[in-house]
């Protein structure tokens, strides 16, 4: 039912879209995705109003090609630079002749063909901007299930009114949100590592330091009356998120995966693994553990 993102985007919410989306409070005047990625989240939310906006400005320029320009000629430009470049999964001289002459362009169309061929569809660029994925060979290709997700996500792109932009999360403007408007936030998690947040790449870094900022910033939106969600990390791999876990305590944390739900589900197994949780500041019909210890 949910429309997926074409760019299989490292960490995206796609498989958990059933989990978020319900939560979302209904009939928002006006949404942002403030982290946008493969706007798995943004492109399926009901809002008259949804913003979307990355750091990653190469992306940003992706999906506003795909909304100007229509979908069966993004189409037909896919299969005549593939034809041009001789790409399958075996070609890796093909690829990589594509991945140079986006460096030198950076064309949008070329960023798109790159993830579909690229190894695990990672988008990932060195400190001087320069897109350096290795080939996904025998494993990554342009195929009829991306296709049919890109004819979708770029309907869905034209149909709804999405307003893109590409700036720092602390830099976007909340004053166009206003009172009842919604902000989901799906940041790099703090104790696990994306291709976006290793800190070699020439977009920021997330640190402990962005990583309060963000939270100091849905403070302040709460204290606005602005609707928020944030997906995170608790626990991943013995590492626990200590802060985040105390400053949850004042908002409502639901645990995505519906084991740990269960009040019975001990923490020492908790520590061993990713622990996903989705923080809002409103209530919603779904009980929790938490909401369960609170009712007691
Ligand atoms: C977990 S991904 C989002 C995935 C997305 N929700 C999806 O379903 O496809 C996190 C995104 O945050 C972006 N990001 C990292 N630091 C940022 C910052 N300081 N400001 C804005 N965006 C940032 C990254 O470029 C990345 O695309």
């Amino acid at each position: 039912m949910y429309i997926k993102s074409p760019l299989n985007y490292t960490g995206g919410k796609y498989k958990l879209l059933d989990r978020i989306i319900p939560s979302f409070p209904q009939e928002n005047e006006c949404f942002v995705d403030l982290f946008a990625g493969g706007m798995n989240v943004g492109i399926n939310v009901t809002a008259n109003t949804i913003y979307s906006n990355d750091q990653i400005g190469y992306l940003i320029e992706l999906y506003d090609y795909f909304q100007k320009t229509p979908t069966a000629e993004v189409i037909e430009a896919i299969k005549e630079k593939i034809e041009f470049y001789s790409l399958d999964q075996q070609n890796i001289e093909g690829y990589n002749r594509l991945r140079e002459d986006y460096n030198n362009r950076k064309s949008p169309l070329m960023l798109f063909l790159l993830t579909c061929y690229a190894f695990n569809h990672q988008i990932r660029f060195n400190n001087s901007f320069q897109f350096n994925t290795p080939f996904g060979k025998d494993r990554s290709s342009y195929n009829a299930s991306i296709e049919n997700n890109l004819i979708r996500f770029s309907t869905a792109l034209k149909e709804k009114n999405i307003i893109l932009s590409s700036c720092d999360f602390r830099e976007f403007d909340f004053d166009k949100v206003g009172k009842g408007g919604m902000v989901y936030c799906d940041p790099p998690y703090l104790i696990t590592t994306g291709s976006y947040n290793d800190g070699k790449r020439g977009f920021g870094d997330w640190t402990k330091e962005e990583d309060s900022d963000l939270r100091a910033l849905l403070d302040k939106l709460n204290d606005k009356g602005i609707f928020f969600a944030l997906s995170n990390v608790f626990y991943h791999k013995g590492n626990a998120n200590e802060e985040l876990i105390k400053w949850s305590e004042k908002y409502r944390v639901t645990y995505l995966d519906k084991r740990y739900s269960n009040c019975s589900y001990h923490f020492k197994d908790r520590d061993a693994k990713t622990v996903e949780v989705l923080v809002t500041n409103y209530a919603w019909e779904e009980m929790n553990c938490q909401q369960m210890k609170l009712n007691l």
